[in-house]
């Protein structure tokens, strides 16, 4: 049996490729200090398993905290490494909570896996690196865009970290570029857990349309697109979560063909804002309220993924569609408390 630590494992991303590691037959050890969710999702993922991974309450920025968690699993054959902070607009107010938290994991977790070239490492990226690239659908060798975002520069400084220490140390890494990972487990018994006013598109339109938000504010609509509205590759977190299986199974299997590889993570399809809140209210036959607001500074007109790359080499492609992801975020809001 394999064992692989998924750190942030009790997240949004994490917590879905903990439960299909577990169904894969890997053993998990979770490392998670709850900066952004919450310990029944342990209890959750023991539900939907019928395994409770292991679970370490641990600051994986501390190096000593890190390096006694790594130092009492020497069988672990992969890292996933999601636990990172990612709120942009936190992150221009605290950049330095940023550097410490994402840059201070990164480094000590690799500093145990350079010890140990066998295990596997597989890096949370964001297709933030490409900011608006100059051709769609967008590849994996379009060039790194300078960061919007404290929180963007922690991905893009992130790869290169892993690069350096890669080459330095004989390591064999992925780094999944993420498009924009939405929906929820089928279940309804794990999905996005967003602390206060959510930012990203789908957690607040759920949120919404349950009546716990106004108006769905539409973030412009004189952008040079079909509709006005920004496009972007909206991918089920299921979806997502299998990518990381592929990943890792790829570098078991000694077929890393580079230190660090890089694959993009999206369906290759494009939506706009009003496509998205078209899909809801197909898929749920909810009536979303929604107006239109001026644009988001920061915000790219289109983003798409071009999913060649990872089709070819991980064998890997999105197969959920954008209305089973908005069924499957609805059914996961229902399930939360209406407060
Ligand atoms: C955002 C981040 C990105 C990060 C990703 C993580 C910004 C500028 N980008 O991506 O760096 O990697 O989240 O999940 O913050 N929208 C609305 N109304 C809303 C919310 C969003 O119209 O209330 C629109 C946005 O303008 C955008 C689309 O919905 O066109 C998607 O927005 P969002 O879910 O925040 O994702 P990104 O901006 O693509």
């Amino acid at each position: 049996m394999k064992t692989v630590l998924v750190t942030g494992g009790l997240g949004f991303i994490g917590s879905h490729t903990v439960v299909e590691l577990i169904g894969r037959g890997y053993r998990v050890v979770v490392a998670d200090n709850l900066t952004n969710t919450r310990a029944d999702v342990l209890d959750r993922i023991a539900t939907i398993t019928g395994t409770a991974p292991v679970w370490a309450n641990v600051d994986l920025a501390d190096p000593v905290a890190c390096g006694a968690l790594l130092a009492g699993h020497p069988e672990l054959d992969g890292v996933i490494h999601f636990a990172a902070h990612k709120a942009v607009g936190e992150s221009v107010q605290k950049p330095l909570a940023y550097y410490h938290n994402n840059f201070g994991s990164l480094v000590n977790l690799l500093r145990f896996v350079a010890e140990r070239p066998r295990c596997g490492f597989i890096f949370s990226s964001s297709c933030t690196v490409y900011g608006q690239a100059d051709t769609l659908p967008i590849r994996e060798d379009a060039p790194v865009k300078p960061a919007e975002s404290p929180y963007g520069n922690t991905k893009q400084v992130g790869e290169e970290i892993l690069r350096d220490a890669a080459r330095a140390h004989g390591l064999k890494a992925i780094a999944l570029r993420y498009f924009n990972p939405i929906g929820a487990h089928p279940s309804a018994k794990i999905g996005e857990l967003p602390l206060g006013v959510p930012q990203n598109l789908v957690p607040f339109l759920t949120q919404s349309a349950a009546g716990l938000r106004g108006a769905l504010k539409v973030f412009g609509n004189d952008y040079p697109t079909r509709d006005g509205t920004c496009i972007r590759d909206y991918i089920h977190v299921v979806d997502v979560a299998l990518a990381h299986i592929y990943a890792l199974e790829r570098l078991l299997a000694g077929k890393g063909e580079q230190p660090v590889e890089v694959f993009n993570l999206g369906t290759g399809t494009g939506s706009t804002v009003l496509e998205v809140i078209q899909a809801f209210e197909r898929a749920t036959g909810v009536k979303l309220a929604y107006e239109f607001a001026p644009r988001r500074p920061g915000d790219v007109v289109a983003a798409y993924a071009d999913t060649e790359r990872a089709a070819r080499l991980l064998g890997w492609r999105a197969e959920r569609s954008l209305d089973t992801a908005m069924a499957d975020a609805w059914r996961w809001q229902q399930s939360l408390p209406k407060a």
